[in-house]
């Protein structure tokens, strides 16, 4: 098992479908709809073990020394065995290496206690996703 950035196309085929089986498909949303405008220029990391993808995760940097971490997804059959850290530390690395002083995110609030875990504090509610799916706003200074 090993964390890598993607690179090659089949690479981002397998981080983009990872993504889009675990945060999308059980919403009925299309392929498709789990990327966004800022893919293009975010780091990107994924868990993978041999031809498995085990989880996924970005960071992206923003304005004024902060950055976004979203899309961080474990397949349902490894999860509970240290892969989402393992994927937000290193994106949380990466964040700090570039002068990164705060991190925020849109946490589901299923998910709320594993960012709690990492020492991310709520903020407020934030957006809901397709109408169902509630999330609380959350930040953290690295
Ligand atoms: C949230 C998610 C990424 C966590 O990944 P994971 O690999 O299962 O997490 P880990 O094994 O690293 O767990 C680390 C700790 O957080 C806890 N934890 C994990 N998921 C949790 C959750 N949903 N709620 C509360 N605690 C959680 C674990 O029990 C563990 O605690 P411990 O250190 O006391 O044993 C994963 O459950 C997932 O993909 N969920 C579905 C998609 C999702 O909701 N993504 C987040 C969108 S904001």
């Amino acid at each position: 098992m090993m964390i890598v950035e993607p690179t090659s196309d089949s690479d981002f085929r397998r981080y983009y479908d990872l993504r889009w089986r675990i945060l999308r498909a059980p919403w009925d949303q299309p392929r498709g709809s789990e990327r966004d405008d800022q893919d293009a220029d975010a780091t990107h990391l994924m868990v993978v073990d041999d031809s498995d993808t085990l989880g996924v995760g970005r960071l992206h940097i923003k304005p004024e020394s902060s950055a976004c971490i979203r899309y961080m997804a474990v397949d349902e059959q490894y999860r509970g065995s240290g892969i989402g850290s393992l994927i937000l530390a290193e994106l949380e690395n990466r964040a700090v290496a570039q002068g990164v002083k705060r991190i925020i995110l849109n946490a589901r609030e299923t998910a709320v206690g594993f960012y709690e875990k990492h020492g991310y504090r709520a903020l407020g509610p934030a957006p809901t996703l397709f109408g169902c799916i509630a999330h609380v706003e959350m930040s953290k200074t690295p």
